[in-house]
C-alpha cells in the first residue's frame, strides 16, 4: 500500500501551475467516441481517472497516444461490446459512456458507476433523460443496458428536477447526434459544461446555451475531428489557493480563470486573505490574522461542493467559530473526523459541520476516504506540527496531477512511500 509523507510546517513559496481540468477531461473523452475521425485533447492532466479512461476506450478498441499532457484518440475502431466489469466501477464518470455510446450505437451495456463515497449518488436524472429520447432501461447481471432497440434517438424536452453537471453534461453527449431538437431546462452551469459543449461544437454539433440554465441541442448526422484545449481546473486551483493562504509566503498559482473562482475567492476575501488577481493567475500572499467564517456550498456560480473540503483546514488556523454547510452532498464530512484526529476543534452536528480556532494541528496517521477529503488532509498536513502519514492515496492521485512533484517544487517535504 501507498502512503503519503508529510513533515509539516516548511513554508511554501513559488509559482504552481494548475493542469486540465479533471471534470471536464472524464466527461471529453467518453465524448469522443461520437467522433468519426481523430480528436486530440491538449491540457490532459496526469491524474489516475485519465488512466482508468484510457484503459476503457482501448478496451472499446479506440487508438489513443499520450504524448505529455496532450492525448490524440482515434475513436473509430470503438465497439458496442459489453463493459460490465473492473475499471468502469472505479470511477463515477464512467456514468458519461452511457451518453457516448447510446449517441453512437443507440444502446450500452456499462457497469454501474463507482467514484467517490459522498452520500448517496443517484442517476435517475440521466436515465429519465435516455428514456424521454426514446431509450429503455434494464439491468444485465452487474451492467445496466440502454437501449433505442434499433429505433433512433430522438430529441426531447427534458426538465431537470435537481441541477445536475452529470446529467446535464451526459444528456447534451447523447443529444448532439439524436434526431431533432433537444431542451435542456434547469440545466446546470458549471465551466465544465461549457468545456464540453466546445468540443463538441468543434466536432460539428449544433449546442446553444451552455453556461445559462436552458441548453438547445440540434441533433446532427455526423461528427468530425478536432483538436482541444481542456480548461484549467479550478478546484485543483482552489485548492492551491488555500494551502497558499494557509502556509504560504509569497505564492502565485498560475493558469487559472480568476471568473470560475469568484465565490470561492469572495469568501477568501471576507477571511481576510491577501491575494492579488493577475491577467492568468493569482499571487497569494503571506497572511496574518484571518477570521472565521461560515460558508454554503451550492450549485455553480455558488461555492463549490468540490472546494469545501479542501478549504476546511485553512478555516481551522482562523480565529472564532464558523459553520459549513453542504447543500449538494449533506454527507460529505468524512474529512471531519481525520481532522479531529490531528487536533482540531471540528465536529458534525445537525448536518453541518461546525469548527472553532485557531488550531494548532499535530501531525498524525490519516485516511484520504475520498478525493477532496484528501486533499484537506494533504493541506493539514503542510500546517502541522511533525509528520503526518495518510493512507488510502489512490484517491487523491485521481484528482491531483503531479501533486507531490508540485508541492515539493514549492518547499514542502512531502513524499510517496510503498508501505
Ligand atoms: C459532479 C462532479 C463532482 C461534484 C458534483 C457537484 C464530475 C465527474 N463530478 O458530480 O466532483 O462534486 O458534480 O458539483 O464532474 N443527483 C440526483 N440524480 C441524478 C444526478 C444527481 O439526485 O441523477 C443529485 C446528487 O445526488 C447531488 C446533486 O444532484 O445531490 C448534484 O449532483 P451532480 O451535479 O449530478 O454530481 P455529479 O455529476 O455526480
Amino acid at each position: 500500500m501507498r502512503k503519503i509523507i508529510i513533515n509539516g510546517g516548511n513554508p511554501l513559496r513559488g509559482e504552481v501551475a494548475v493542469s486540465g481540468a479533471k471534470n471536464s477531461v472524464v466527461a471529453l473523452i467518453p465524448a469522443i467516441i461520437l467522433a468519426d475521425d481523430v480528436v486530440t485533447l491538449d491540457g490532459v492532466p496526469a491524474i489516475s481517472d485519465v488512466d482508468s479512461l484510457i484503459d476503457i476506450m482501448t478496451l472499446m478498441g479506440a487508438s489513443i497516444e499520450r504524448e505529455g499532457d496532450s492525448l490524440r484518440i482515434d475513436p473509430r475502431g470503438v465497439k458496442d461490446i459489453p463493459m460490465p466489469y473492473g475499471k468502469i466501477n472505479s470511477l463515477r464518470a464512467s456514468y458519461y459512456f452511457y451518453g457516448g455510446l447510446l449517441g453512437r450505437f443507440g444502446q450500452a451495456v456499462v457497469g454501474l458507476p463507482g467514484g467517490c463515497d459522498l452520500g448517496p449518488r443517484p442517476i435517475d436524472l440521466h436515465l429519465k433523460a435516455f428514456e424521454a429520447m426514446g431509450a429503455t432501461v434494464s439491468y444485465e447481471g452487474e451492467a445496466m443496458r440502454l437501449s433505442t432497440e434499433g429505433k433512433a434517438l430522438t430529441g426531447a424536452h427534458i426538465y431537470m428536477d435537481t441541477v445536475s453537471v452529470g446529467a446535464t453534461i451526459n444528456t447534451m453527449i447523447a443529444a448532439s447526434k439524436a434526431k431533432g431538437r433537444t431542451v435542456i431546462e434547469n440545466a446546470a452551469r458549471e465551466p465544465e459544461i461549457i468545456d464540453i459543449a466546445t468540443l463538441l461544437n468543434n466536432m460539428g454539433a449544433h449546442i446553444r446555451g451552455a453556461g445559462t440554465d436552458i441548453i438547445t441541442i440540434e441533433g446532427v448526422e455526423r461528427l468530425h475531428g478536432t483538436r482541444h484545449q481542456v480548461i484549467p481546473d479550478r478546484i485543483e486551483a482552489g485548492t492551491y489557493i488555500a494551502m497558499a493562504a494557509a502556509i504560504g509566503e509569497g505564492v502565485r498559482i498560475t493558469n487559472v480563470l480568476y471568473e470560475h473562482l469568484e465565490s470561492f475567492i469572495s469568501k477568501l476575501e471576507e477571511m481576510g486573505v491577501h491575494m492579488t488577481i493577475e491577467e492568468d493567475s493569482i499571487f497569494v500572499e503571506k497572511q496574518g490574522n484571518l477570521k472565521a467564517v461560515s460558508l454554503k456550498t451550492s450549485p455553480y456560480p455558488g461555492f463549490a461542493t468540490d472546494l469545501q473540503q479542501p478549504i476546511t483546514p485553512l478555516l481551522l488556523k482562523t480565529h472564532g467559530r464558523g459553520k459549513i454547510r453542504d447543500t449538494i452532498y449533506e454527507k460529505r464530512v468524512n474529512h471531519v473526523a481525520e481532522l479531529a484526529r490531528m487536533g482540531a476543534h471540528i465536529s458534525v452536528l445537525g448536518g453541518q459541520i461546525v469548527y472553532e480556532g485557531p488550531n494548532e494541528l499535530t501531525g498524525a496517521p490519516v485516511k484520504a476516504t475520498d478525493l477532496r477529503a484528501g486533499a484537506a488532509l494533504v493541506t493539514a498536513g503542510l500546517i502541522a506540527k511533525g509528520q503526518t502519514v495518510i493512507s488510502n492515496i489512490e484517491f487523491i492521485l485521481r484528482g491531483y496531477s503531479d501533486i507531490i512533484e508540485k508541492l515539493t517544487n514549492l518547499g514542502a517535504d512531502i513524499k510517496i512511500i510503498e508501505d
